[in-house]
């Protein structure tokens, strides 16, 4: 991307970028093993502006507050004057969703628009290089699925290639999946996770004598979910679903708040999951047909904030031109 100044024309510029779930592979993810991840409908919006100072909602951009902001600029806004950016958001944080994520690609996007377009691959590799910055640990999955949206899988069969990534010895092929135009149930319990947190403690748990044998059951279940989801065949996709429940509870990443969603789900889903990082956040579970609103019901009765998704149309993308006066 060019390090030439904005032309000021450029600004306002308003990007969405969508969450996402993790259907198959999760943890197993960040030693290798194959991932399936549904962007969803439920998105992240900025408005970038040219301003005095550079801003996040209105408070002055500051390292520990904003890290993501914070190392976005540094990577893709180097050089260029101070802008507002002003952001919100469907998606609860710290809750398997991929908040951070959405924030990183959407940002990505504006200032990518504005020094010369968006080019996608370019993109997943800048937004998975800076949450990665910032978080520490973890694998380029959300940031694929905000910056791509639909249906994608990391090191995955079947669909269609859509770019790869590397860091350092590692390499990762983002395939696209065509969706099959279902609707889950995300249903967040209210419970905050640190998602590098679960990644340590999951990695600690995989390096015991069994952690082998448990990744290769991880990729398993996500290589067959991937076929299942090509064949468009729910019951199998559901029994794989709460087949990976069942290791992630192994690994230790579940959390009884959580058991008890899916319990309460169980006569309404073909089956379900836990989201992201564990230990709280978000399940996923795929209704049986006709059983939507039930399962929204059970999943609410339960005490869960919860809503339907379907696959997100698109990733990482312009919203429109903006008034340059602000209207
Ligand atoms: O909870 P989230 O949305 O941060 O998802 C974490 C997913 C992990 O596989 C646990 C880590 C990763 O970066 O892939």
């Amino acid at each position: 991307m060019s390090e030439e100044p904005v032309p000021p024309h450029l600004l306002p510029l308003a990007t969405r970028a969508p969450g996402k779930c993790i259907l198959f592979g999760e943890h197993a993810v960040v030693h290798g093993r194959p991932e399936l991840l549904l962007a969803i409908d439920a998105e992240t919006q900025l408005t970038v502006r040219p301003a005095k100072r550079s801003t996040l909602n209105g408070i002055p951009l500051d390292s520990a507050r904003n890290p993501y902001a914070m190392r976005a600029m540094e990577a893709l806004w180097s050089g260029q004057s101070p802008i507002a950016i002003t952001s919100t958001s469907r998606l609860p944080r710290a809750s398997g969703l991929g908040s951070s994520a959405a924030f990183v690609a959407a940002l990505g996007a504006a200032l990518g628009a504005a020094t010369g377009g968006i080019d996608r691959p370019r993109l997943a590799a800048a937004a998975f290089r800076i949450e990665r910055e910032a978080q520490g640990v973890g694998s380029p999955g959300d940031t694929s699925a905000a910056v791509g949206g639909g249906y994608l899988s990391l090191n995955g069969t079947g669909g269609t290639i859509a770019w790869k990534l590397k860091e350092g010895d590692r390499r990762w092929t983002v395939r696209r999946h065509p969706d099959p135009e279902w609707v889950w149930i995300v249903a967040d319990s209210g419970i905050h996770h640190r998602t590098g947190d679960a990644v340590r403690a999951v990695g600690a748990r995989l390096a015991a004598p069994d952690g082998a044998e448990l990744l290769d059951r991880f990729e398993r279940v996500a290589l067959s979910g991937m076929k299942a989801l090509g064949a468009e065949d729910r019951t199998a996709v559901g029994r794989l679903l709460d087949e990976n429940q069942e290791l992630l509870r192994i690994v230790g990443v579940s959390h009884p708040r959580l058991e008890t969603l899916l319990d309460a789900a169980r006569p309404e889903i073909e089956g379900g999951k836990l989201t992201g990082a564990g230990a709280g956040g978000c399940v996923v579970v795929l209704p049986k047909p006709g059983r939507e609103m039930a399962a929204l019901r059970s999943l609410t009765r339960a005490g869960a904030n919860a809503f339907a998704v379907r696959g997100s149309r698109t990733g990482a993308a312009l919203l429109g031109e903006l008034d340059p006066q602000g209207n």
